[in-house]
């Protein structure tokens, strides 16, 4: 069933507070403020920021980009309580335009076990969380978390007060991403039919990826159930298997616009700049196929299909990869580019540095890199720019340099030097390998005891000339943090991202998780 007429879908990007919940996205302010200015650039209805009520560290991210963002709205998450909500209002103050989101659970296996309410309990609560956030703004959005599970009568009883009470937006949550497209949009249908103020409220999806459904079930939810609000992330980012990915839904519904019929007002050749943003500040790498973002996504290896596509581009491709802003590896700068060269650079990339120190240092790390690669892409700087905000960000330990010997039928030795709060110490290990005797060898200092998750390494160009991105999970005492580091030398990149990630377990900064 196509939409019977064209309107607006309204999307809803969640990355810096849903997509931040997965175990070691976790980010500071500062990467907030700059994943918060990509978004507006890319065009998003509505940045939810964070959940302020969570740390003081969110609190005070939201209440930033509250201030920045001037052309999306900007929304908090609380929980179903005056205290929450009064965080959320307090962060958003400075917001043009703020949105509440507030939620409380309202399937029987949540209300029983997690809220241990009733259901008359939770009925209650939705509805005084609406009248109270609906004091600090008009644009009060209630979600129903594990809507999907829920019954539907109980359901249509507190979204109809809900809605009494002044909430604009409806987001029926499929939580633990159980729902199935046609019975998910179905469910949305019927509560829209059922609930007699329905056409009060703008009806929103909010899917989770554990069936690897999340994107059809969103579309089914516009399609079948006729929301026009979809809440997404960069790339998927999310808890266990992830949320809608912005991207997917763009360009599926800007690709078959034919059956979709729908407006959105993002910018799609911001989404590969965006993509990457958010995978070299949260390293999370993206999967080489993954749809529009993916490295592979516009390849074709094979003989037969680049045969076709020279003949007729339409023959193999249904969208152009330069459409979603991917720009075959431009050499942007070199050597001998001028510091102004670089800053204008800096610019079209969309990245503002905060003040002339910083693109100083910037610079001068870009003239390091010109020196040892001769061809600078846009890839290299967005890396460069982040490596040196994750060098920044709670300094605690500093990476300085490093040696390491490695040679056949030896085992590798690793001497590295780094600072600990601005003190240089030197330290030295052999390993099974160059990055494990790294590690050996900071560990001999640090003494962390920390357990590495995950350790990848990523070509951030193309070729052997190609900077190394490498990512390191690490966990302590069920806290789960990434580092990244970029370097030309994988094995120096390897030391800045577990540095990195040692900075991050080092600031106490605990969040809670507003569903727990
Ligand atoms: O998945 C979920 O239920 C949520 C709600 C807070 C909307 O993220
Ligand atoms: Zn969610």
């Amino acid at each position: 069933m196509a939409a019977s007429s064209s309107d607006r879908l309204i999307i809803f990007d969640t990355t810096l507070r849903d997509g931040e919940q997965s175990p070691g996205a976790s980010m500071t302010k500062d990467e907030k403020i700059r994943i918060a200015k990509q978004l507006e650039r890319l065009k998003v209805d509505v940045i939810e920021a964070g959940f302020a009520a969570s740390s003081e560290g969110d609190f005070a991210a939201i209440k930033a980009i509250a201030g920045l963002i001037k052309d999306s709205t900007v929304c908090s998450l609380s929980r179903a309580n005056d205290r929450d909500i009064s965080r959320a209002a307090e962060a958003l103050a400075p917001a043009e335009r703020k949105r509440i989101h507030t939620f409380i659970a309202t399937s029987p296996l949540h209300m029983e076990k997690k809220l241990r309410m009733t259901p008359d309990q939770v009925f209650e609560q939705a509805k005084l969380a609406v009248r109270f956030a609906r004091q600090f703004t008009d644009d009060v959005e209630f979600s129903p978390e594990d809507g999907s599970r829920s019954d539907m009568d109980f359901l249509c009883r507190v979204i109809e007060s809900v809605i009494a009470e002044g909430a604009r937006t409806i987001n029926f949550a499929d939580t633990v991403g159980y729902g199935v497209p046609e019975l998910y949009g179905k469910m949305i249908r019927t509560l829209r039919e059922r609930i007699p103020n329905s056409d009060k409220a703008v009806w929103s999806v909010h899917c989770h990826n554990d069936l690897g459904m999340a994107v059809a079930n969103s579309l089914a939810g516009v399609m079948i159930g006729g929301a026009r609000q979809v809440e997404c992330t960069i790339n998927g980012l999310g808890e266990r298997a992830g949320n809608t990915a912005l991207e997917e839904i763009v360009m599926a519904v800007r690709t078959r616009k034919d059956h979709f019929n729908l407006d959105i007002g993002v910018d799609q050749t911001q989404l590969v700049s965006t993509s990457k943003l958010v995978s070299q500040i949260t390293g999370f790498t993206v999967q080489p196929n993954k749809a529009v973002v993916g490295a592979n996504a516009f390849a074709h290896a094979s003989g037969i299909h680049q045969d076709g596509i020279l003949k007729a581009r339409d023959t193999y491709e249904i969208m152009r990869a330069e459409d979603v802003g991917w720009s075959a590896n431009k050499i942007v700068l070199g050597k001998l580019s001028g510091r102004n060269a670089f800053k204008q650079r800096l610019e079209e990339l969309g990245i503002a540095l905060d003040s002339e120190t910083e693109v100083n240092a910037a610079f001068s790390r870009f003239k390091e890199l010109a020196d040892r690669k001769s061809e600078i892409f846009d890839e290299d700087i967005m890396a460069l720019v982040s490596d040196e905000q994750h060098s920044h960000d709670n300094e605690y330990y500093r990476f300085v340099s490093l040696s390491q010997h490695s040679e056949t039928g030896e085992r590798p030795k690793a001497r590295v030097v780094f600072s600990i709060e601005g003190k240089e110490a030197t330290c030295e290990a052999e390993g099974n390998g160059p990055v494990d005797a790294i590690v050996n060898a900071i560990e001999s200092k640090t003494e962390s005891g920390c357990e590495l998750l995950l350790f990848s390494v990523n070509a951030i160009t193309t070729g052997t000339q190609s900077q190394g991105e490498v990512t390191m999970r690490l966990s302590k005492a069920g806290r789960i943090v990434n580092g990244v580091g970029a370097d030309l030398d994988i094995v120096v990149a390897s030391a800045k991202a577990y540095l990195s990630a040692l900075n991050k377990l080092q600031s106490k900064a605990e969040k809670l998780n507003p569903q727990m």
